[in-house]
């Protein structure tokens, strides 16, 4: 496939990192003249001024699938995987999980497979996620720590891992598994994630309204120490965009999951860094209703990784903790003059 211009597709493109991604991209200096070939269920918005395909498809239809590979800007050299329902939704619905989670990214992959050429295969760049983690972790985990997934969505994660570990071995496609944090702040509603209340509770309150925390049933509360592995939205798009240009070799010769880099913040840490942020009285908008199904999940995932491998690739990590992200979340909110004084 030798062109001037690259191609990019991104599914989840109508989702929240897919949109942000689809800016990232046009605007990526790194790929000049791009033409974005953007999917979601829901009709995605291009970016201003980029030049793109708009297809609102149902990618659980293997017919529609086939149609992201017949636009009028051609065979993509780079497939973005983003559609999917999220942890809490898929372990609410474990049919509709497998069919989205599953079965329509195999489908995609397959597709892929058959439009790559055999010694150029298409980029295939997966957002996978740290909830393919469970069990008795240890401390720290590496690049060689077991993925025992405790729910349905890890489940399907890493089940696409190992097929596109699979694809990448055999040279059908060109795969790349990014293991995401937990991404802080995420504007916009509550997702269907079960640690959506991760952003929640600060989000929220820097706007003036309550907050439900999930987790214990006051600011005392022991559980409130579970801790979380997490990483700001700017640096997760900075490491999605990146992903597109390591060069094959430069990863393990025997897998190609990266665990993106991250930090830990317990969820006290959060809402102290909240209160350091915006006073101690915004506390009074987080509402502590424990919930043990959304703990239990959010409980199985680890909390602290080494990020060596990942920083040898050229990925970032946010410097600084927790309390950076929420004065930069608390900036943007000001930035669209929603902050309401609390
Ligand atoms: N946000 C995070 O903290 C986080 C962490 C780890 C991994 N991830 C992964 O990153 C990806 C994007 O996450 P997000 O936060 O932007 O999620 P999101 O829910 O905002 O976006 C997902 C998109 O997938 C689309 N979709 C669902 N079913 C579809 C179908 N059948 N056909 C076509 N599109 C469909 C939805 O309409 C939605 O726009 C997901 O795969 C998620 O698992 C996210």
């Amino acid at each position: 496939m030798s062109r001037s211009f690259s191609v990019v597709l991104i599914t989840g493109a109508a989702g929240w990192l897919g949109g942000l991604l689809a800016k990232a991209i046009h605007k990526d200096p790194l790929t000049p003249d791009v033409k974005l070939i953007l999917v979601d269920i829901v009709e995605p918005k291009a970016p201003d001024g980029s030049n793109a395909v708009v297809l609102k498809l149902d990618l659980t239809e293997s017919v529609q699938v086939n149609q992201v590979f017949n636009t009028k800007f051609g065979i993509p050299d780079t497939v973005y995987c983003l559609h999917g329902l999220m942890s809490r939704g898929s372990e609410d619905n474990f049919d509709l999980g497998t069919k989205i989670n599953i079965d329509s990214v195999r489908s995609l992959l397959e597709s892929t497979r058959s439009h790559s050429e055999r010694n150029n295969p298409i980029k295939f760049i997966f957002a996978s996620s740290l909830a393919v983690y469970g069990g008795p972790l240890p401390d720290v985990i590496t690049p060689s720590t077991l993925a025992i997934p405790q729910g349905s969505y890890g489940f399907a994660k890493l089940v696409n891992e190992l097929y596109i570990n699979e694809y990448t071995r055999r040279g059908f496609v060109d795969g790349r598994v990014l293991r995401l944090p937990t991404i802080v702040v995420r504007p916009g509603a509550p997702s269907k994630a079960a640690s959506s209340f991760l952003s929640g509770i600060i989000r929220e309150p820097l706007q003036g309204i309550e907050a439900v925390c999930p987790i214990g049933n006051s600011f005392d509360a022991p559980e409130l120490s579970l801790k979380a592995w997490l990483a700001s939205p700017e640096t997760t798009i900075k490491n999605l965009v990146h992903a597109k240009h390591i060069p094959s070799d430069k990863f393990l010769s025997h897998t190609r999951v990266v665990c993106l880099p991250g930090f830990t913040a317990s969820v006290r840490e959060e809402l102290e860094a909240l209160m350091s942020v915006a006073g101690s009285d915004v506390l009074k908008l987080v509402k502590f209703e424990d919930d043990p199904v959304s703990r239990e999940i959010v409980s199985s995932w680890p909390a602290v990784f080494d990020n060596a491998y990942a920083l040898s690739l050229g990925f970032s990590v946010d410097e600084g903790g927790i309390e950076p992200v929420v004065k930069r979340f608390q900036a943007h909110l000001a930035s669209m003059q929603l902050v309401i004084a609390c």
